[in-house]
């Protein structure tokens, strides 16, 4: 998703490196286009942006040259208009006179561009960002203040965005924020903004983060922070970070994803810690436990998390859980929602939009609203009515794995302590996940061969490995740009049987307690000459019925299943090294979605 970044000092200086630095931060949200403006103190503004990587770009444009007092960078991940060096952002007005860039979406762009068309304006992209610059315009030509034409151009945008704005013979940056991530970043010699936090972080750790409805006017020596609506100003402490982003560099992996695939022990035993401490808990299951129905909500690898929630607790705490995607969550459940029912709203980034609205509605329905959050300060975290920390840290890579991990984890926890059961034997389970990254890497690897020529293919689970297939194919498909169809291994014969044919790969995730179906649906492929790879305990009866055995080392059967997660995230990530892609950014995808 796009990210804006601002910087506003005292006196001009080389501002470029400070702007690819913090575009590079900004980059896990993925993007396809990159731009910089700059204004110095002839108030000459410098526009450059392309469609491209931020190395790629910045070094075609000589961004690093970039100079000024002032400067906006965006990364723009296409909705409105096509990447193209056109639709980049930053955006000019009409005379050139304003510059400025968003984040997030303008649902109105088309009606807003023919509106400024007729007013003669000169409109020179199809992107909505420009439409905030032209809306800021529109007031200025009516003869408001910049401050004022900003607050007004908010009437215009419809949608979920925030914008920054910058005027020649000013030295400040207009920020708005109306549904997207805006956050200031204190400095000794000036003042900057960014969508979020880990792209500050370089800079300063002194923030203030702005809400909803608000603007922020940064001067290189003050910012001020007032209400959109009647323009009255608000008081906000700095808050101290004191955050490491070491989590936030690759620590010698190749990649964000091997080096988080790597980190999941570790999170896990820190979440494991975190709830046995956490006196939400005992309030989480509280409510759980009154709750007339229970739906588990999310989209993505969210969403296969509840999924696996909601096999957990039918398991260990005998309690019906519906697990449902966000929007779908909307259309089948909400009609007949009401203040007895509770939603546990997943989310990594805590800032989806399907997630946002479902919880948005649920709470107009007086639904009681549960969140699983791992950014703190993310909207989630703020509108779930109270919620538990994920503790993963910051998971820069777009293929989410570790935060699936542990979202899982936390209901897994929750569905053992609800049936009464020994919480303390999940303090096995980072071991287990160590053992099988150890243990499974080589055999892993050795699957690749088998795969790799073949664009479509089938993941299956059953069952408590049910929700781990979706997301082993989920993980395949994202990385590998093949289709990998994860599927309940039961239906394979009610109709894709037929795509069987020689050597065709089908991988099969099986818990110990189901090894007697896997077997039957191995065997529907195998004598049909496909190939099945099946990723599960070292059991004889799989080993003669297969092709390959991926083996999780011995552990208990609570976890078992969560933990044949593993392989295959590995599986994906070197599959898509073996391509040649790049794992932490697949194309067309983004980080975090904040559109419909
Ligand atoms: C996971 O690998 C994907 N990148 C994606 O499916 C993701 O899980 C989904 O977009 C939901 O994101 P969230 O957890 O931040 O809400």
């Amino acid at each position: 998703m796009c990210g804006i970044f601002g910087i506003i000092n005292q006196n001009e200086k080389i501002l470029g490196p400070t702007l690819i630095e913090a575009c590079k931060r900004l980059s896990y949200r993925g993007y396809d286009s990159v731009g910089c403006a700059t204004m110095d103190e002839k108030w000459t503004i410098d526009l450059r942006k392309d469609a491209g990587k931020v190395e790629e770009v910045s070094q075609k444009l000589l961004f690093s040259e970039m100079k000024g007092f002032s400067g906006i960078a965006q990364l723009r991940w296409a909705t409105f208009g096509a990447p193209s060096q056109v639709n980049a952002q930053p955006h000019f007005d009409s005379a050139k006179e304003l510059f400025g860039a968003h984040n997030g979406n303008v649902v109105n762009n088309i009606q807003l561009r023919e509106m400024f068309l007729k007013e003669g304006m000169t409109v020179r992209s199809t992107n909505d960002g420009e439409s905030c610059v032209h809306s800021v315009e529109y007031f200025i030509k009516r003869g408001f203040e910049t401050e004022e034409a900003v607050r007004r151009a908010t009437t215009l945008l419809e949608g979920d965005y925030a914008f920054l704005l910058a005027r020649k013979g000013e030295k400040k940056i207009y920020a708005v924020k109306k549904g997207s991530g805006l956050v200031i970043g204190i400095g000794e010699d000036g003042n900057y903004v960014s969508s979020d936090l880990p792209s500050l972080l370089f800079l300063t750790r002194k923030i203030i983060r702005v809400e909803d409805g608000e603007m922020a006017i940064l001067e290189p020596s003050k910012v001020t922070i007032k209400k959109i609506e009647d323009g009255s100003i608000v008081k906000r402490e700095v808050e101290k970070i004191e955050e490491e982003m070491e989590s936030a560099k690759k620590g010698g992996f190749s990649h964000f994803m091997l080096k988080e695939i790597y980190e999941q022990p570790k999170v896990a035993m820190d979440l494991l810690h975190l709830l046995n401490a956490s006196p939400i808990i005992e309030k989480f299951i509280e409510k759980l436990s009154n709750a007339r129905n229970i739906y588990f909500i999310g989209c993505g690898t969210s969403y296969h998390a509840c999924l696996f929630g909601a096999v957990a607790f039918a398991q260990y705490s005998k309690i019906p859980v519906i697990p449902i995607l966000a929007p779908q969550f909307i259309a089948q459940y909400l009609p007949t929602a009401s203040q007895r029912d509770i939603g546990v709203f997943v989310s990594q980034s805590g800032e989806t939009k399907d997630v946002l609205r479902a919880l948005e509605l649920a709470k107009e329905k007086k639904m009681q609203a549960l969140g699983l959050v791992n950014v703190l300060g993310s909207s989630l975290m703020k509108m779930s009515d109270f919620y538990l920390p994920l503790a993963c840290g910051y998971e820069i890579s777009v293929p989410a794995t570790k935060t699936f991990i542990n979202q899982s984890l936390t209901f897994l926890y929750l569905a053992a302590k609800m049936g009464g059961m020994d919480t303390s034997l999940l303090m096995d389970f980072p071991k287990a996940i160590q053992e099988t990254l150890s243990k499974s890497e080589k055999t892993v690897r050795e699957v690749i061969p088998i795969i790799k020529n073949y664009d479509e293919y089938y993941c299956l689970g059953y069952g408590f490995t049910y929700p781990i297939a979706l997301e082993g194919a989920l993980k395949i498909k994202e990385v590998t740009y093949c289709h990998c169809e994860g599927m309940l291994s039961t239906e394979f014969k009610h109709g894709p049987l037929s795509s069987v044919r020689e050597n065709y790969p089908i991988i099969f995730v099986v818990s110990k307690t189901d090894i007697p179906v896997a077997l039957s649906g191995i065997n529907e492929v195998s004598c049909r000459g496909g190939t099945t790879i099946v990723i599960s305990t070292e059991d004889e009866r799989l080993k003669l019925n297969s092709k390959k055995i991926i083996a999780i080392p011995p552990c208990n059967d609570l976890f078992f299943s969560l933990v044949s997660v593993v392989p295959l995230q590995l599986l994906a990530y070197y599959s898509s090294v073996e391509k040649g892609y790049d794992p932490d950014f697949p194309r067309n995808l983004s980080k975090t979605l904040t559109v419909d």
